[in-house]
């Protein structure tokens, strides 16, 4: 009789328990819709999630770009930080990387060329004399293939791409992932690559999205408050190419050390100033000591009391205080984004190390998986 009891109980509660369960699962999913067209005729998709805190985050699965950020302010009221475009259109004719995944090579390569195993290979420059971001048609440019890995605390989109072998010059058919995770509970949005290869290659991944913490594209970014975990920079040549040197930031505008407004020294009559027309430099991050995640970035905005900090895996860090934004991109509700409206922290390896021996590796080979991980978190200051 028990035992008939507890069967017929058993029935009765598991589907309640199941369809719970389901609910919950299906509240965690990330919503999604189509973005738009591309112009030759793909459907692009627009991901959000979003987190109990009211943190919630738009990616697109054209460039497998971060095309919307919103968080709090210190009195809860939720804003975009992040400059974009309102519709794919702007994506496309993008010049500026908004919110991209960049690849095959993040930042420069001097001459667009490298040598790699004694073969000499040549990549588009579309930057003066080097090649920028992966040249004409970079990742920011591809399309993606996205999956919702949604977990009942996490949501976890899962974004791949695989470029061919010789795509804008490089060697080997690299499968790329790229995974964006806000969890439930706390506010931080982690951004994890991985990478592997059929042939000797080189890659730096990154993400170039655009910060104001203000929430309001309209004002510059010169009254937030940089701290960056880091003793020295690669200073570079008129072109922004690394000269190979590691020159500390001691007494120089590149001292981040302590929190500084960074309008503080970008004006200084400094020649690297001048060869970035403001900060467009790479920072050498100090090391974690167990190579894991370490953090590299704190951003403080007094108006809003947001916070970003920064963390990343990578050994490097390109801040960009937004310098060639000259208020002819029309981006998110008509806005023309006016010169250091936004700034960037690239967390990446160096620039130019394919022909840099002494940098940190940027190669990839067979058998090898390349991962990264890079971590936003959000918070507020009173
Ligand atoms: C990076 C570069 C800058 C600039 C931007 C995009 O941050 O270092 O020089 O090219 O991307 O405009």
């Amino acid at each position: 009789m028990i035992r008939l009891c507890a069967i017929v109980l058993a029935f009765l509660v598991f589907p309640v328990l199941s369809t719970s369960f389901n609910a919950k699962c299906a509240e965690h999913k990330i919503r999604v819709t189509e973005f738009g067209k591309t112009k030759e005729g793909k459907a692009v998709y627009r991901y959000v999630l979003n987190n109990k805190n009211g943190v919630e985050a738009v990616v697109i699965t054209f460039g497998a770009a971060l095309v919307s950020l919103r968080t709090p302010d210190r009195n809860g009221k939720t804003e975009d930080i992040v400059l974009g475009y309102d519709s794919l259109d702007g994506y496309e004719q993008d010049k500026s990387y908004f919110g991209a995944t960049i690849g095959r090579y993040g930042n420069r390569i001097a001459g667009g060329q490298f040598t790699l195993d004694g073969i000499v290979f040549h990549l588009p420059k579309n930057d003066g004399p080097n090649c920028l971001h992966g040249g004409t048609t970079g990742f920011n440019k591809r399309l993606w293939t996205g999956v919702d890995r949604s977990r009942a605390d996490v949501q976890v989109l899962e974004l791949t791409y695989a470029s061919q072998d010789g795509e804008e010059g490089f060697p080997g058919t690299l499968k790329v992932q790229v995974t964006y995770t806000l969890p439930a509970e706390s506010n931080e949005l982690r951004i994890e690559y991985s990478a592997t290869t059929d042939k000797d290659t080189v890659l730096n991944l990154t993400n170039h999205s655009y910060f104001n913490l203000s929430g309001k594209t309209s004002q510059e970014i010169l009254g937030h408050q940089l701290l960056l975990h880091a003793r020295q920079f690669t200073p570079v040549d008129s072109t922004l190419i690394p000269i190979g040197e590691l020159r500390t930031v001691e007494g120089t505008p590149f001292d981040f050390g302590k929190s500084t407004l960074i309008g503080a020294r970008i004006n200084q009559d400094n020649e690297q100033l001048k060869y970035g027309r403001g900060y467009d430099h790479n920072w050498v991050l100090e090391k974690s000591e167990n190579g894991g995640l370490q953090l590299a970035a704190e951003v403080f905005e007094p108006t809003s009391g947001r916070v970003l900090e920064v963390l990343t895996t990578e050994p490097g860090i390109q801040f960009y205080s937004g310098n060639f934004l000259d208020g002819t991109v029309r981006g998110k509700g008509g806005q023309l984004y006016a010169r250091r409206t936004g700034f960037c922290l690239e967390t990446q390896h160096f620039p130019d190390s394919p022909n840099h021996p002494t940098f940190p590796s940027t190669v990839l080979k067979p058998g090898q998986t390349f991962r990264s991980e890079t971590v936003l978190r959000f918070s507020i200051r009173k």
